[in-house]
């Protein structure tokens, strides 16, 4: 069953059903203001942190659900409404929401009135508009009651959920003319206040909550609503709020529309207050006025899609396949820029107050978004390095606002490292930039640990070697890729951490999936030492990656596939030998990425076992069989019921690492037949099974032993959007940025005849053909650049604007 429909001429999804699966989410803003925003008006809104600077509240598992938002009241008569149907969840006589790139469109209406509303944040303010429209569609007068309202987190969004005793009575605002400022701990150290604004003239306004709600009142049917007024409440402590009012009488066919905004300001330690207690507004006024009509705020709109169509123009296909293309031009390459920006933050699913950025996360993110934004890419990879320990370790996590390592989980997850080689490695080969590897970069914070980039990337190497086990394979710490197999410690009590409790780094469990990125990574450490002439340390790094690949094939194969992993106690896990929990999906992707068995026989080997063992109709599960009881030795992955999360989920990440191999193995029909079963837009007619948004992968999905078999859960936030991006565009469709050009060598599906990519490398635009008549899977025959034949795949750099590629296999 669908829910809407794909419009990729806009580059939208609309939304013709209000009641989702579950509330269908878009993120506006893409620099320091967010709002994230649901199809029938929920959401909350941040400047930068979620956690720390939280502008309005959200109660993620709210019953009813997604109540907190940007909600528009109506009031006709006695009937009470709002366009996006919730929070009244009055029966609206049509409804549509259509979700576009950085803005959203709700429109409601009901009884010959018509309610727009459209939502944006603006490239670089920190302001979420909405204009709001209304148009009286019927022959008679009409007498309406028009109100907005938000209510306001008192910043830091963990205190604001559990700090009671002080923070009700902490709660200030200010109210001139049409503009509600909203000012708690501003008397004291912060320097920020918000500001909700209309740009007209308003009735009445309400700032404190129980005044607009009623005391016992709820949002479905505030009392200020019910009486057609507001109070000229003036929050003292408590919930503040943001309340307007506007008192509409409007002819038959008339339209009136009103622009709110809700706006993030900082002022200047010294201008803070104009008068004793008094905040000055200035900086708000002028931000304000800079969307206060109609001109400006469709200018602000018109500014923001063509900040889009330019940045997706980096990578067009043209297949016979048009949801491919709406993944690839559209939605795959949105989702992996919203990752940019949120890491693992804020979602319907991450609160924004327990994780920060993930080290890992974000360095993988950036194989998503690296070609669009090369400048930000180039800035993340070292903000994020310098985070990383003096000894090579990392931190697992670290706050956006601050940059900081985060100390409460601190590190020892021991992949992460890797992980900054592998986004520095794409970072060059899309942009040439050799130069980010001089560039001094603290450790730990600390700028008296300065040393250039290539020293982290030789750390991050190194940290592998200097942690290898009884196998002489890598010691997996706390927990590698996978967080929830914690092998070292032994969370016994509720609530104790499964990843930093008891021992919880050892001298004995090893992960073979860290061994296969250390192959896959270490060839392109080595690659790049090559390339800076260091070519005796080359060779040393390349000794090392065969040392590691013998030590995989020796004890890191089980027979029919790679085996996860060694325990504290020395016993292996994902082994035939096992009674649950025999086959894990990691070390197969990355072993065979890395090359690994590719000639010898073992990777075929280990896809055949996938193929058997963990591939269902929705995709292929983490592992199998799954765990049935709690596992002291495995932690967290035996925690979840059969079925879910790491337990035997289907977890979309690391789906494309199968598919990959498949390349990899010249599969072209396989690889594309994985693609498609967790891609959203070919589940969109499944969504009530389904259930996350059809325009975005979703982290999970329940797997074949789960009761709710095929349900996806935690949509946006995943990894899964910049490695089914790069799998689609590098591994399928064959386009590779490389070090000393663009290399195509594509693996696609034998009935494919014909496609066509465009495609901004280093300044100049590629505008691909490829053919496929001999009905082959891989296999370049000749390559065409400009009606020249090139020797090899690789095209040259060159500094045309514009270069015409035939490609024949
Ligand atoms: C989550 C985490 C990611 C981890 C994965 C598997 O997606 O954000 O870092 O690799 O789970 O546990
Ligand atoms: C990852 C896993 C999740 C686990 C968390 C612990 O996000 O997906 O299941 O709770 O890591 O850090």
């Amino acid at each position: 069953m669908q829910f809407g429909h794909f419009e990729d001429q806009k580059k939208e999804y609309v939304i013709s059903n209000c009641r989702t699966p579950l509330p269908w989410i878009n993120y506006l803003g893409s620099d320091e203001f967010f709002a994230l925003l649901s199809n029938t008006g929920g959401g909350y809104a941040f400047y930068k942190d979620a956690k720390l600077r939280r502008i309005t509240r959200y109660r993620y598992n709210n019953l009813p659900l997604d109540q907190d938002g940007f909600h528009i009241y109506i009031k006709e008569k006695d009937v009470i409404w709002n366009p996006g149907w919730q929070p009244s969840k009055t029966e609206l006589d049509s409804y549509e929401c259509r979700h576009g790139l950085g803005y959203s469109i709700i429109t409601g209406t009901k009884n010959k009135l018509s309610v727009r509303q459209e939502l944006y944040v603006p490239k670089y303010d920190n302001i979420l508009l909405m204009r709001v429209t209304v148009n009286n569609t019927s022959d008679q007068p009409k007498n309406v009651d028009l109100f907005s309202f938000v209510e306001f987190c008192l910043w830091d969004a963990q205190d604001d959920t559990t700090n009671f005793q002080r923070n009700y009575s902490t709660g200030e605002v200010e109210v001139e003319g049409s503009n509600i400022y909203h000012k708690t701990e501003y008397r004291e150290r912060r320097n920020h206040y918000a500001v909700f604004f209309a740009n007209k003239k308003i009735d009445s306004f309400d700032t404190s909550r129980d005044s607009f709600m009623g005391l016992y009142g709820s949002p479905s049917s505030p009392e200020a609503v019910e009486n057609g007024r507001c109070n000229d409440s003036i929050a003292h402590g408590w919930q503040p709020v943001g309340a307007h009012h506007i008192h509409l009488q409007l002819q038959a066919n008339e339209t009136y529309d009103v622009i709110f905004g809700l706006a993030y300001v900082e002022v200047p330690e010294k201008e803070k207050f104009i008068a004793p207690g008094i905040i000055n507004k200035a900086p708000a006024k002028k931000l304000i006025a800079r969307y206060d009509n109609n001109k400006k705020f469709d200018a602000g709109m018109k500014k923001l899609r063509q900040f889009w169509d330019e940045l997706l123009q980096g990578f067009e296909v043209r297949t016979q396949n048009e949801k491919v293309d709406r993944m690839v031009n559209i939605w795959n390459a949105y989702q992996c820029m919203v990752t940019f920006n949120m890491s693992r933050s804020a979602s319907y699913y991450e609160s924004g107050i327990g994780r920060g950025m993930g080290f890992r996360d974000s360095c993988q993110d950036l194989l998503g978004f690296v070609h669009m934004i090369p400048e930000r890419a180039r800035e993340r990879i070292l903000d994020i390095a310098a985070t990383q320990k003096a000894d090579g370790g990392a931190y697992h996590q670290y706050q956006p606002l601050t940059k900081k390592g985060n100390s409460d989980i601190g590190g020892g997850f021991n992949d992460d490292p890797l992980w900054l080689i592998a986004c520095t490695d794409a970072y060059i080969r899309e942009t040439g930039d050799w130069d980010i590897l001089k560039e001094k970069v603290d450790f730990d914070n600390d700028p008296k640990n300065a040393a250039p980039l290539l020293e982290h990337l030789r750390r991050s190497f190194n940290y592998t070697l200097n942690n290898l086990g009884p196998h002489k394979l890598p010691l997996i710490g706390r927990a590698d890729w996978n967080d929830c197999l914690n092998l070292n410690c032994f969370s016994r009590y509720p609530g104790e951490s499964f990843q930093i409790s008891g021992p919880s780094e050892g001298p004995v469990a090893e992960s073979v999936f860290i061994a296969g990125m250390f192959v896959k990574y270490g060839k392109a450490y080595s690659e790049i030492l090559k390339h800076l002439k260091k070519n005796k340390e080359a060779k040393e790094a390349i000794r090392a990656v065969q040392d590691m690949e013998k030590a995989v094939l020796k004890d890191g194969w089980d027979g029919r596939w790679f085996l996860r992993a060694y325990d504290a106690f020395g016993k292996k896990v994902g082994s035939r030998y096992n009674d649950e929990g025999k086959i894990f999906i990691e070390p197969q992707g990355m072993c065979i990425m890395a090359g690994i068995g590719v000639e010898s026989g073992e990777a075929q080997k280990a896809l055949d076992s996938v193929q058997e063992r963990l591939e269902t109709k929705y995709g292929i599960v983490l592992q199998n069989p799954a765990y049935t009881t709690y596992r002291l030795n495995l932690g967290e992955i035996s925690s979840y019921p059969p079925g879910y999360k790491e337990n035997a989920g289907i977890f979309c990440h690391n789906n494309p690492w199968i598919v990959f191999a498949e390349t990899i193995m010249g599969h072209g029909n396989r690889a594309f037949e994985l693609y498609k079963k967790t891609c959203p837009a070919f589940l969109e007619e499944i969504s009530e099974i389904h259930r996350t948004e059809p325009y975005v992968y979703c982290q999970m999905v329940a797997g074949k032993d789960a009761p709710t078999f095929g349900e996806g859960k935690n949509s946006w936030l995943t990894g899964t959007a910049a490695w089914t991006f790069t799998v689609l565009t590098q591994g399928i469709l064959g386009i590779q940025p490389d070090y000393e050009g663009l290399k195509v060598d594509p693996c696609i599906p034998d009935y494919v005849k014909e496609y066509k990519v465009n495609r901004r490398f280093r300044n100049t635009m590629y505008h691909i053909t490829i053919r496929n008549e001999s009905g082959a899977q891989k296999g370049v025959k000749k390559i065409l650049v400009d009606r020249k034949q090139i020797e090899g795949k690789i095209i040259p750099v060159c500094d045309k604007k514009n270069v015409k590629v035939e490609v024949i296999i």
